[in-house]
């Protein structure tokens, strides 16, 4: 009853406050500011109440004492209600601990929008280990947690990260389209859609149309959605995965292993030293060493050579031999063996895709990169690509690919040809690494995969 009578007023002779986010607490010490937020946690104490707030930009404990403490809009606060306070930051005292090391002593605030309480309240919606599928039906609500936010603050700070590095390089960026009617990867995997009558597809890689950017704007890059309906249900593997992918002309199968392994070194680079990234990245993996130059480089049949030594069978359980494809068990088995990052390389011919170059010292094989991981496994793929027109057409042939649907590709090698290679690096895989989670799922915002397309 006392509590009903208690209204929040605000002191009108008090300083002008100051709006800020979050992420500016240290630059407003001392200072009477205006924050928005979330609850994101909540407790009642001798008389005291303490928020943390949650803007997506940082956390801030917030202290409710006094008639703010006692009065009855703050026995209605719940979890994930969103409120505007009003107060001065203050550095806490030695001992106290709270996010950031700072204070809002609050002397005003208000309610935006109030959270249910009972049993629709929040913390009833998303319940630590709960059941992975019932917390993927509330994504919505689960990427507010810690954990998930900070990788999704990591993904954007490698992606930022990826854009600068390939501007240093001078790699320009460009945006293909998503609705294709070429495949790139097998036709096992693409989802078929109706386009205005005719049969089109959802892109399996943006590779063919980079390379035809080539003689327009030179070494060309795009950050773009890839989809690929895989049968496999493992945790590196989704329907819809962010493609990174780059093109590059005149240069060599090495000239491209450097640039890769430059690229791959100079993004993590940027991402542990970032001001926000880094810390979430010693948070979520605090073991993560930075990758060093260069990265091991191992032919694929010293591979089957390695993984026979090691008694690490093939996929039929047999000791591999030349034409197997090195599964993702056995690779991840290889790769957490080893420890660093390598650059697999030479390929047979049978199991990489139609546009991969033959090596000049081995036809059997060609040249073609996988980038290894520890814990992950393969992260990156990528070749130089046939130059000549014959030898592509040949390609076509052995695929059993229609070759007038891919009239422009074919165009490329016509007016024009060069030498040119690229590589495709999967966003949500190097996350994975980089973030030590489980399963690319926990890499993308709203991940779609086998049976799941929602929210
Ligand atoms: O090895 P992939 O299939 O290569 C290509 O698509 C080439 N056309 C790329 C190029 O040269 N421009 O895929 C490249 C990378 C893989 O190394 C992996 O990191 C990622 O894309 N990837 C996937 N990530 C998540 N889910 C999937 N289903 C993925 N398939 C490939």
């Amino acid at each position: 009853l006392e509590a009903m009578k208690i209204t929040i007023k605000e002191d009108e002779s008090l300083p002008e406050a100051r709006t800020i986010k979050l992420r500016a607490l240290q630059d407003n010490l001392g200072t009477r500011v205006r924050v928005h937020g979330w609850i994101h946690r909540l407790r009642a104490q001798k008389g005291l109440v303490f928020i943390v707030l949650r803007d997506g930009t940082g956390f801030l404990q917030c202290l409710l004492s006094g008639d703010l403490a006692n009065a009855y809009q703050t026995s209605t606060l719940t979890l994930e209600s969103t409120v505007t306070l009003k107060g001065i930051v203050e550095k806490l005292p030695a001992g106290k601990q709270a996010p950031g090391g700072v204070e809002l002593k609050v002397d005003y605030y208000e309610i935006i929008g109030l959270a249910p309480a009972g049993d629709d309240c929040f913390s009833n919606k998303i319940q630590e280990g709960a059941d992975p599928s019932l917390l993927l039906d509330q994504r919505h609500l689960a990427i507010r947690g810690e954990t998930l936010s900070a990788v999704l603050k990591v993904r954007a700070s490698l992606l930022q990260a990826i854009r600068r590095v390939y501007d240093e390089e001078g790699v320009i960026e460009v945006t293909p389209p998503c609705m294709v009617q070429t495949q790139v990867e097998g036709g096992s995997t693409l989802f078929k859609l109706q386009y205005y009558g005719e049969e089109a597809y959802l892109t399996q890689s943006s590779q063919l149309y980079l390379e035809t950017a080539l003689p327009a704007l030179g070494d060309v890059y795009c950050i773009q959605e890839s989809f690929r309906a895989e049968k496999s249900h493992t945790r590196r593997h989704l329907s819809e995965y962010t493609h990174i992918e780059a093109e590059l002309a005149f240069l060599t199968f090495e000239d491209l292993l450097s640039h890769i392994e430059r690229v791959i070194t100079k993004t993590v680079k940027y991402v542990v030293n970032d001001p926000v990234a880094g810390p979430l990245v010693k948070q979520l993996n605090p073991g993560f060493a930075a990758p060093e130059l260069p990265f091991k480089r191992m032919e694929y049949v010293e591979a089957l050579k390695w993984l026979n030594d090691h008694s690490i069978p093939n996929e039929e359980g047999q000791p591999f031999k030349f034409g197997d494809d090195i599964a993702e068990a056995a690779e991840r088995k290889m790769t957490d063996t080893i420890g660093v990052p390598i650059l697999l390389t030479r390929f047979p011919l049978e199991i990489k895709s139609f546009y991969m170059k033959r090596c000049a010292d081995d036809p059997r094989v060609t040249e073609s990169v996988d980038v290894l991981m520890p814990t992950v496994g393969e992260i990156t793929g990528g070749s130089m690509r046939i130059d000549s027109l014959n030898e592509l057409l040949e390609g076509f042939e052995r695929e059993k690919l229609d070759k007038s649907a891919y009239y422009w590709f074919i165009d490329q090698r016509k007016y024009g040809t060069c030498p040119h290679g690229g590589y495709g690096l999967g966003t949500e895989r190097i996350l994975a690494w980089l973030c030590d989670r489980f399963t690319v799922k926990d890499c993308s915002l709203y991940p779609r995969f086998t049976g799941r397309c929602k929210p």
